[in-house]
Parts: structure tokens; sequence; C-alpha cells
């Protein structure tokens, strides 16, 4: 699967630009099997980043329709990653006090009433309604890295003591909520996944287990995407290091629902050790950058080893990264040539 990438190549009103059609064609002629879209936000006021993708209103759809047609042109499973930012939508770009389920004095964010959770999900869910009508196979619910569904879950942010807070049933309650009314509304074949951070962003490995075994055992969902940044590590809570961050989730009965990782797994060797655990497809970032036809090469060639970073500005052209994309890079340390 192509790793979720914000590229800040579309519009400022949220449409795909050809820039963006371009990158993600690319990586499904090289034959990334489930090409993901960048976090796609949900709601004006959940936006992340100028140059964002959008599925917020009707007049979106166009645009996601000529990049489903491609994708599936050339017989990938087309996928939006759906977004709300919360507490972390800067404020300059949103116009507006940013949410979060509490008050939150670093991010300067105020806490949603309860109708405004229910407006949320409700946003969550006619976007993947207007998904499936742009001709994508299914959506992947961001729920990780610290935006709006990651502040729900986590402890040290979600301060609420109603419904919505407190217990992790509550704090999972959004979540969970949003993923009946999908299926509810794009029916038993549309994809539905879901992508958690294990750790950090206030999340906690065993809460985080608990929320996967729940999703696997009701069964609604088709595929949890989680995101390690390093698939090979161990936790960093001491109190969780008695095997690697992966092993604490390969180890649960995963049943029907599939599992796929990402972080790290950068060349054809990383591919086939993460393959050869309970893992069912691999996620892929930064060696999508680098190599439009990363799967092709690793079919080809079980060794295949990616290039070495920093690259340059043209040799990102030639793997179809526009200049807005390479000027986002560049904030990745050693990624991108300072010369470029
Ligand atoms: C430029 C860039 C943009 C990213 N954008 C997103 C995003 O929109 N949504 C998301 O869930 N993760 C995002 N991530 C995280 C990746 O999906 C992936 O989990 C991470 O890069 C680790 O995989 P890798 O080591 O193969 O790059 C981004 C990462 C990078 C490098």
């Amino acid at each position: 699967m192509l790793a979720p990438l914000t590229n800040q190549q579309s519009h400022e009103n949220g449409q795909l630009s050809d820039e963006e059609l371009y990158w993600l064609k690319l990586r499904a002629k090289g034959q990334f099997g489930l090409v993901m879209t960048c976090a796609t936000y949900v709601q004006e006021n959940g936006k992340g980043f100028a140059g964002q993708l959008g599925i917020s209103d009707d007049f979106h759809i166009p645009s996601h329709q000529r990049l489903t047609q491609q994708l599936r042109a050339q017989d990938a499973i087309a996928v939006i990653q759906l977004y709300h930012g919360g507490m972390r939508s800067p404020e300059n770009l949103i116009q507006q006090v940013p949410i979060c389920p509490s008050k939150n004095e670093e991010y300067g964010a105020r806490a949603l009433t309860l109708n405004e959770i229910q407006e949320v999900k409700t946003n969550f869910v006619q976007a993947a309604i207007r998904a499936q009508k742009c001709g994508y196979h299914g959506v992947e619910l961001h729920a990780a890295h610290g935006y709006l569904i990651c502040q729900f879950l986590s402890k040290e942010i979600n301060i609420r003591n109603d419904q919505y807070g407190g217990t992790l049933e509550n704090r999972a309650r959004l979540l969970f909520e949003i993923i009946d009314e999908v299926r509810l509304h794009c029916g038993a074949s549309f994809l539905l996944g879901v992508r958690l951070s294990p750790e950090r962003y206030g999340m906690d490995v065993q809460e985080v287990k608990t929320i996967c075994q729940r999703l696997i055992d009701q069964n609604k969902i088709d595929f949890i995407d989680l995101s390690l940044w390093d698939s090979f590590k161990l936790a960093e809570d001491k109190k969780y290091q008695n095997c690697s961050l992966l092993d604490h989730f390969t180890t649960l009965d995963f049943k029907e629902v599939l599992l796929t990782v990402a972080g790290k797994i950068r060349n054809g060797e990383d591919v086939h050790n993460i393959l050869a655990t309970n893992v069912d497809f691999v996620t892929i970032g930064q060696s999508a950058i680098l190599h439009y036809d990363f799967p092709t090469k690793v079919i080809e060639n079980s060794d295949f080893k990616a290039v070495e970073t920093p690259v340059s500005r043209a040799y990102l052209h030639s793997q179809g990264v526009s200049d807005k994309f390479v000027e986002y890079l560049k904030r990745r340390k050693g990624f991108v040539a300072d010369d470029s």
C-alpha cells in the first residue's frame, strides 16, 4: 500500500490538482496495489495544511472522480484517508479557533460541544458517502498522529466528563460511531480501514491493543493500519519493552481483519521481513516517494535497495514529485539535497 502522504499539491480550495493526480497515478502504475491519498479534510475547520486535499463538499467530487478513474484503470485499489486536524489545525489557516475534545491551552483550542461532536461524526460519514460516489473502493479513518480522532482516544488530551471522555470506551466512542455509520451507509463491500498510533500523542500501547481487539471482534472494518514510524523498534514506554512494538500487535488474533504497518520499510529485505510476521501487507512512505515503482522493483528483485538520501530536486521530478511537494519534503532533514 502507498502510505498516506501529505504533499501540499492540491488547489487552495481542496480540489485535486494535475500534479497530485500525476503523483498518485504514477504510483498505481508502479504496482502499488492499494493507493491511499494524503490526509483529506472532511470539514473546513479540520484543514491542517496549505494545499491539502478536501472532501468536505460536493464541489470536490469531480476532481476525485478523475483520480479514481485513473487509479482503477491501473487496477489499483483506490482509498482516501479521511482526516480532521482538531487542535492541530493552524488558526491562521482555518480562520477560527481550532477545536479539540477538551480545551487545550498549548494549542489554543476550544472544547467541542456535544452537538459539534455529532457534526464532526456526520461530516466523516458524509465524506465517506461522497468518496463512494467518487469511485473510491474505500476509506481509511485517520485516528493516528495526534489528530482529532486520536485526540479523543488520548486520555491526556481528552479530559471530557461526558459520554465522549473518561473511560477508554467513552474516548473511543466517536471512532466506533463513525465506523457503524460508514458501514450502514456505504454497505458491506466498501473498504473501511483505521489508522492508529500505538504510542506517542498521548496513546498507550495496551489501550491501543484493546481498541484493536474490539475492532477485530466487531468485524466491521477491513483493515487496521498501524503507524509505527519504525516497524523494527521497541516501544518507547519501558513497560512495553518485553517484545518489539510490532510483536505487541502481531500476537493478537486478527480473525477476518487485515493488518498493515508503516515505518522504515525501506528495501526489499525489510518488506520480506515484515511480511514474514503476521502482517498482511506493507505500507510504504519514504521509499514510495523515492521510487514510484517500488513494488515493481521489489517484486523483480527481493534485495532491491532504495536510493540513498539526500536526493536532488531533478531526481524527485523524475519520480513524479512536483516542486510544491519538494518544498514540503525539504522540511525532512537530509531528504532533499541542500543545493536543490
Ligand atoms: C511527507 C510525508 C507526509 C505524510 N503524510 C501523512 C498523511 O497525510 N497521513 C498519515 O496518516 N501519515 C502521513 N505520513 C506518515 C506516513 O504515512 C508513514 O506512516 C511514515 O512516513 C512512515 O513510513 P516510511 O518510514 O515508509 O516513510 C507522512 C509522512 C511523510 C514522510
